[in-house]
């Protein structure tokens, strides 16, 4: 009898420890890879705070290149038709900068399962924020666009980020490899020309010898810094170091009002771009496209064809539950 107790004793303890060094090794798996134990904690944060991470293809390549200041682009976004071939767009230019992090912040109230897995697709490290413009705003004639997003990203940044450079990128413009490289050793704000903006074609700081000392814009009104936002990066322990700065919910001033709150003179300022004779980004704007309709998928030759599967390309799912 004692000898039967021992045996299935015996059995129990090797079942037991097989299963333990089973999860243990899977755990380790997971632990080895940083990324991949980070992706599943922010996956499971996306669905409690609006809120989804990929790291893991970049946190090693940071790391070879530590040389360089990572530059944190913000790109606010808002759900319509040309969203996607925006970010694509945009997506593709971004993939070829190194030691670039980039914060997409939607104006909508919960993530998109849809852009969320073409963000991940891309392989470019990214946070993917869900920032709704407050409804306060939402009636007025002009809407401070990109604001609530713009917050949200650099909120993102206070939290997570010590060194690096800050730039907002929407993501209908048109950007030059080269206007990243120009941004990577701002210190405090650097700026350069953007073009196609106002009636008169570019924005730019006006500079004499390598010393900003006005602006060149198409709209004043009043503003200490007429600029576009393309047109400026901030360093991040400088903006980190300007606890209340902050960007205005008002439409047309939020660049003028982010500056300003930094407390920068535009001495400070630190012109780029061979001191500003050269246009590395466009203030390009996309055609509005009109919701597309219904496929009528009842029509004969219509029916078990491949237009169901190509209409959901053409709505956007909002579910939480495709998260899953
Ligand atoms: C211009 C400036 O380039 C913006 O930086 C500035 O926020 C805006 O004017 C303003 O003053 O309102 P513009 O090309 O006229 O931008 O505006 P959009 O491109 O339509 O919007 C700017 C950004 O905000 C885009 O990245 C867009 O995706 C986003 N957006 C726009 C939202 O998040 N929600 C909206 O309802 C509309
Ligand atoms: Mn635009």
């Amino acid at each position: 009898m004692k000898k039967v107790e021992a045996i299935n004793f015996l059995y129990v303890l090797v079942l037991s420890t097989t299963v333990f060094l089973i999860f243990t090794y899977k755990e380790l798996t997971e632990t080895k890879s940083p990324g991949g134990r980070m992706r599943l904690l922010w996956n499971w944060r996306s669905v409690q705070e609006s809120y989804h991470l990929a790291v893991y293809p970049c946190i090693e390549s940071f790391r070879v290149r530590a040389h360089l200041p990572v530059i944190y682009v913000v790109t606010p976004t808002y759900p319509r038709p040309t969203q996607i071939p925006e970010l694509v767009r945009l997506a593709q230019t971004l993939m070829t900068v190194p030691n670039l992090f980039w914060i997409v912040a939607e104006d909508a109230p919960i993530l998109n399962p849809r852009v969320a897995s073409y963000l991940d697709g891309t392989g470019i490290c990214h946070a993917y924020l869900a920032a709704p413009m407050p409804e306060s705003y939402r009636g007025e004639l002009k809407t401070p666009r990109g604001v609530s997003n713009r917050r949200a990203g650099m909120d993102w940044i206070r939290k997570h980020v010590t060194e690096g450079v800050m730039y907002f990128a929407d993501d209908d413009n048109t950007y030059h490899l080269d206007v990243f490289e120009e941004m990577r050793w701002t210190k405090k704000v650097s700026m350069w020309p953007v073009g196609l903006v106002t009636h008169l074609g570019v924005s730019s700081p006006v500079v004499i010898d390598g010393r900003v000392i006005g602006f060149y814009d198409g709209w004043i009104e009043g503003r200490k810094f007429p600029v576009d936002m393309a047109g400026f990066a901030v360093g991040i322990p400088f903006f980190l170091s300007k606890v209340d700065a902050e960007m205005p919910y008002r439409a047309g001033f939020e660049e003028d009002g982010f500056l300003r709150s930094l407390e920068i003179s535009v001495d400070d300022v630190e012109p780029k771009a061979d001191n500003c004779t050269k246009i590395y980004v466009w203030h390009t704007r996309t055609q509005k496209a009109t919701p597309a309709p219904k496929i009528a998928t009842n029509i004969t030759h219509f029916t078990d064809s491949n237009l169901s599967a190509l209409e959901k390309e053409l709505f956007l799912e909002t579910s939480e539950s495709a998260f899953h």
